[in-house]
C-alpha cells in the first residue's frame, strides 16, 4: 500500500531539518536533493508511490520513454546485440530500472543472447515492482544495490543522470555563491569559489547547477568496465547549451501528477527532482578515466539509425503515435540525447551512423 504523502513530506522534511542544524544551519543543495529522492524509506526514490506511468490516474508523475512504448526497448536492443557482438559479452547491467519495463523489452527481444540481465537498483520498493515484473527471466535477472567491482557487458541507463544530485550555483551582482538551504527549509546562499566549467558571458544575475556527483559516478563506472560499452539516454545539452548565458534560471524541475514545476524545496518525497545533464561533463569525467565516448547523438537520430520507423510499418495506430513521440523534435526527438562509451576497440556503432554529434560537445 502506498504510503500516506504528507506524512512522508512531513518526515523528511524534519529529517532535512535535523540534518540543517547538524551541519551548521546549511545543506548544499546536492545534499538536500539526495534526501528528497533517497532517504531510506522516504525519498522520492526509496518511498512507495507510484512514479513510472502514462497517465496521472494511474497516480502516477512522469512517463519515461520504455512506458510508453514496447519499440522503445525493441529498437535499443538493436544497438544492445551489436554491441553485445562487437565487444564480445553476453551480460546487461541496467542503472535504475524503474518498473522493469526497459528490462522486460530488452529480454523480450534478445532472449538467449543475453545470458544476465543485472539491475542496479538504489530503491527497496522499486526492486520488489521490478521483481514482479521479471519474474518470468528467473535466475537470467539478478539486482544489486551498488555498482557491481567488475563489469563485463553492456551497460543501459535512461534517465539515471538526471535524477543525480546538483550543486546549485549563482551569480549575484557579478558575484559567486553557492545556494543550499538553511533553517525552516529556505534558500540560502553562501560565498563559493565554486564556478561552471565554463565562464558565463556577461555580468547578469545567473542561476545554474554543477554535476560533481553524475560525473563521480562516470569515473567509477568506467574504472569498473572492463569490458564492453556503455549507453545513457537522457534530456540535456552540450556545455556551450547548458551554460548559455541566457539559460540564466538553471534546469532544475520536479514533477508530479504529469505536472512540472520549479520548486524542489516544496513537498519533498512527493516528487521527482532532476536537472538536465551536462554531456560535456559526463563524456570529460569518462574519457580522462579511460573510456573514450563512442558516439553522441540526439534520440531520434539514435532511434532512426536504429530502424524505428521500419518497426512502425507493422504497428498499430496507438502504437505509431507513442513511437512517434519519441521521435518528434518538440516532444523527446531532440531536447533527449544518447551518448555511449566503449572499453576495447571503436566501430561504427549502428545507432551513431547518422548524425552523430560528438564534435559539438
Ligand atoms: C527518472 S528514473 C528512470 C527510471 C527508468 N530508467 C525509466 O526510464 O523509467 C531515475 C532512476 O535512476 C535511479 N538512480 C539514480 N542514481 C542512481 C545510481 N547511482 N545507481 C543506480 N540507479 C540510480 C533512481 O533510483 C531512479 O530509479
Amino acid at each position: 500500500m502506498d504510503q500516506d504523502a504528507s506524512s512522508v513530506t512531513s518526515a523528511l522534511a524534519k529529517l532535512v531539518a535535523q540534518q540543517v542544524e547538524r551541519a551548521g544551519g546549511w545543506l548544499p543543495f546536492d545534499r538536500y536533493m539526495a534526501l528528497a529522492l533517497y532517504a531510506p524509506g522516504l525519498g522520492y526514490y526509496a518511498n512507495t508511490s507510484r512514479k513510472f506511468g502514462a497517465m496521472p490516474a494511474s497516480g502516477s508523475d512522469f512517463v519515461t520513454a520504455p512506458e510508453m512504448t514496447p519499440l522503445f526497448g525493441a529498437t535499443l536492443a538493436v544497438q544492445v546485440e551489436e554491441a553485445l557482438e562487437q565487444t564480445g559479452t553476453r551480460e546487461v547491467f541496467e542503472f535504475g530500472a524503474g518498473s522493469g519495463a526497459l528490462a522486460m523489452q530488452l529480454l523480450d527481444t534478445l532472449g538467449k543472447r543475453i545470458r544476465r540481465y543485472t539491475i542496479v537498483e538504489l530503491s527497496a520498493s522499486l526492486r520488489e515492482r521490478q521483481q514482479q515484473a521479471l519474474a518470468k527471466w528467473g535466475a537470467r535477472v539478478q539486482w544489486v544495490s551498488e555498482l557491481p567491482q567488475k563489469m563485463a557487458g553492456v551497460v543501459v541507463g535512461n534517465e539515471v543522470l538526471d535524477a543525480m544530485p546538483v550543486k546549485l550555483l549563482v551569480r549575484k551582482d557579478g558575484a559567486w555563491y553557492e545556494r543550499g538551504v538553511g533553517p525552516g527549509i529556505a534558500w540560502v546562499d553562501q560565498p563559493t569559489d565554486l564556478r561552471p566549467p565554463i565562464e558565463i558571458e556577461g555580468t547578469h544575475d545567473y542561476l545554474t547547477e554543477i554535476h560533481p556527483q553524475a560525473q563521480a559516478f562516470m569515473r567509477t563506472m568506467a574504472d569498473r568496465l572492463q569490458q564492453g560499452a556503455a549507453f545513457f539516454l537522457d534530456y540535456g545539452f552540450p556545455e556551450a547549451e547548458y551554460y548559455h548565458p541566457q539559460r540564466s534560471t538553471g534546469t532544475v524541475m520536479c514533477h508530479r501528477g504529469h505536472l512540472a514545476d520549479p520548486d524542489p524545496l516544496a513537498s519533498p518525497g512527493e516528487k521527482d527532482i532532476t536537472a538536465h545533464v551536462d554531456f560535456t561533463g559526463i563524456a570529460l569525467a569518462a574519457q580522462e578515466a579511460g573510456l573514450p565516448v563512442l558516439g553522441y547523438t540526439t534520440q531520434a537520430h539514435f532511434l532512426i539509425n536504429c530502424g524505428l520507423v521500419q518497426k512502425l510499418e507493422h504497428a498499430s495506430l496507438a502504437e505509431r503515435t507513442a513511437a512517434q513521440r519519441l521521435i518528434t523534435e518538440h516532444e523527446m526527438g531532440e531536447i533527449f540525447k544518447v551518448m555511449a562509451f566503449h572499453r576495447g576497440p571503436f566501430w561504427d556503432a549502428v545507432g551513431f551512423r547518422n548524425g552523430d554529434r560528438t564534435a559539438r560537445l
